[in-house]
């Protein structure tokens, strides 16, 4: 690997599933994992297959499904996870173990109760394990960030000698400042004798708002493997974007010495994709892919920017990949012209009958709102690889009345693993009555976290779409729904949350176990 590469590792599949809320389910994963694929991700972290069964063959699936990416799993230093790990990412033409223990005084004595030498013997232990399946192999020191450097170096150098090919140094609680962290880095590699043979990676989280900052500044100082999520998605405040990663280093190469193999016009199409399955939208402010990144409100800015773009625009809006949000259909249009419009948005369908799918669901949404846009695309190719086989909740039909002066009230009819269920009920208001209606027919205490509703186009026609989290006995799920009509997708995301809580509850967490 050439010095002036820097490697991009996605995790956005593993620790940006540990944010509350986002979990996704392997359809979802898969479309993601197109995406980041078609974006020239380096290593996509696909999950941590020991976790259940479900996360297991997602990773497996992704395995299975991309070609142009090294596919990563994750495992604890144990050897039950590395097994796993190996098992579900068997079939990737590329793939890596990534193996972790954690090695900070606090973690190691009030998380694994374990002494410095059992930790380090372990952390060999699996990185010898991993080594028995690929010769690609990362292994990375928990809450590297707070632990003593002396033992974090003879950790690295035991590591490396047993084979692990990458080091990554999480600064696990997003802990250090910058300079702090850049320094960090560049004394592990002067002062570890064998630095020279595993490429040093960097992985920060966002508590102080400073993980884009600090993985940077590890970059300066020689890390050449960043991993980062899509919109920072991740475990509390979250992971380094990596958009920011992406575009700093291209925007500044005056600075930085390294270049990552991004194709960076599928940054936007590929953040709102993950903020629309997660459910989790995009501040308007957000750097590259908030709505307002390239908007010009002051006068004198708009002024300025009609003269020469460049006076306040470091990047072109068309190179991160915010398109104009085109008219590409109308209701006249056909099957062949809608899978021509999605190729051209890099959207594909494996088989017929999800193309076949998403023309109907786009005769439908013509039929109301007449004129069709990228956007608009985007969430019918979203709805259309959604597998209702595995739905045990489904609503068959909803009647609401809202008239002033009066109460409203909602009638639903749910299937319910088969049978059909109808409920009743009243409410402060049209999305209060039907979601009361909906719950008198599924027996499931929990208790709503977030419901919002984000208009896809401009114009009182527009697809709403909704987004709900719900809470039960310490989950957090999110689901979504998209309709013209919005008590139509609040009562489908509700649905959609419900159905999320009927899988994969005994998850296992990667970080919370004291291994
Ligand atoms: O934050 C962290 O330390 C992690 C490790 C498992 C790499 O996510
Ligand atoms: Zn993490």
């Amino acid at each position: 690997m050439s010095d002036d590469r820097l490697i991009i590792f996605d995790t956005t599949l593993r620790d940006g599933e540990q944010s509350p809320g986002a979990s996704m389910d392997q359809d979802e994963k898969i479309r993601i994992a197109k995406m980041l694929e078609q974006m020239r991700v380096d290593v996509i972290e696909a999950g941590f297959p020991a976790a259940s069964k479900g996360d297991f063959a997602s990773v497996k699936a992704i395995a299975e499904n991309i070609k142009d990416s090294t596919i990563c799993g994750l495992s604890r230093a144990l050897a039950s996870d590395i097994e796993a790990v190996a098992e579900a990412i068997k079939p990737a033409q590329s793939s890596r173990i990534h193996t972790f223990i954690a090695t900070s005084p606090i973690h190691m004595r009030d998380k694994l109760k374990k002494t410095p030498e059992q930790v380090l013997e372990q952390a060999i232990f699996a990185v010898k394990k991993a080594r028995q399946y690929t010769d690609n192999v990362e292994f990375s020191p928990e809450d590297a960030g707070r632990s003593e450097f002396d033992f974090l170096c003879k950790v690295i150098e035991a590591t490396i000698d047993a084979g692990a090919t990458t080091i990554n140094i999480p600064d696990t609680v997003g802990y250090n400042i910058p300079f702090q962290f850049g320094d960090l880095i560049k004394r592990l590699i002067e002062n570890i004798p064998n630095s020279d043979k595993a490429i040093f990676s960097v992985h920060c989280h966002n508590d102080l708002g400073l993980a884009v900052g600090n993985s940077l500044a590890a970059v300066l100082n020689g890390a050449r493997q960043v991993e980062c999520t899509i919109n920072g998605l991740g475990e509390r405040a979250g992971n380094a974007a990596l958009e920011e990663i992406v575009m700093a280093v291209r925007t500044r190469r005056d600075v930085f010495s390294c270049d990552t193999r991004i194709d960076t016009t599928q940054i936007v199409p590929t953040s709102k994709l993950v903020s629309s399955i997660t459910g989790f939208p995009i501040q308007p402010n957000k750097a590259i892919v908030g709505s307002n990144a390239f908007a010009h409100e002051s006068g004198i800015h708009q002024d300025g920017v009609l003269k020469s773009r460049e006076t306040y625009e470091i990047m072109r809006a068309q190179d991160v990949g915010w398109s104009d949000n085109k008219l590409v259909m109308g209701k006249h249009s056909g099957r062949a012209a809608l899978k021509d419009s999605l190729e051209k948005l890099g959207i594909t369908f494996e088989t017929d009958e999800e193309l076949n799918a998403a023309f109907d669901r786009f005769k439908e949404l013509a039929d109301k709102k007449h004129e069709i846009f990228e956007d608009d695309l985007r969430v019918i190719a979203s709805e259309t690889s959604i597998d209702a086989s595995n739905e045990k909740y489904r609503l068959i039909s909803s009647f609401v009345c809202s008239e002033t002066g009066e109460t409203p009230v909602a009638k639903v009819v749910v299937n319910v693993d088969g049978k059909e269920v109808k409920g009743e009920a009243i409410g402060g208001g049209p999305v209060d009555a039907v979601y009361k209606a909906i719950a008198s027919t599924i027996p499931m205490e929990t208790s709503l976290e977030l419901y919002s509703v984000n208009n896809i186009t401009s114009g009182t026609d527009s697809l709403g779409e909704v987004t709900v989290r719900l809470e039960k006995d310490g989950h957090v799920v999110s689901g979504q729904g998209a309709d013209t009509d919005i008590v139509l997708a609040s009562a489908n995301a509700y649905i959609d949350a419900l159905n999320k809580f009927t899988t994969d509850l005994d998850r296992e967490h990667p970080q919370h176990s004291g291994v």
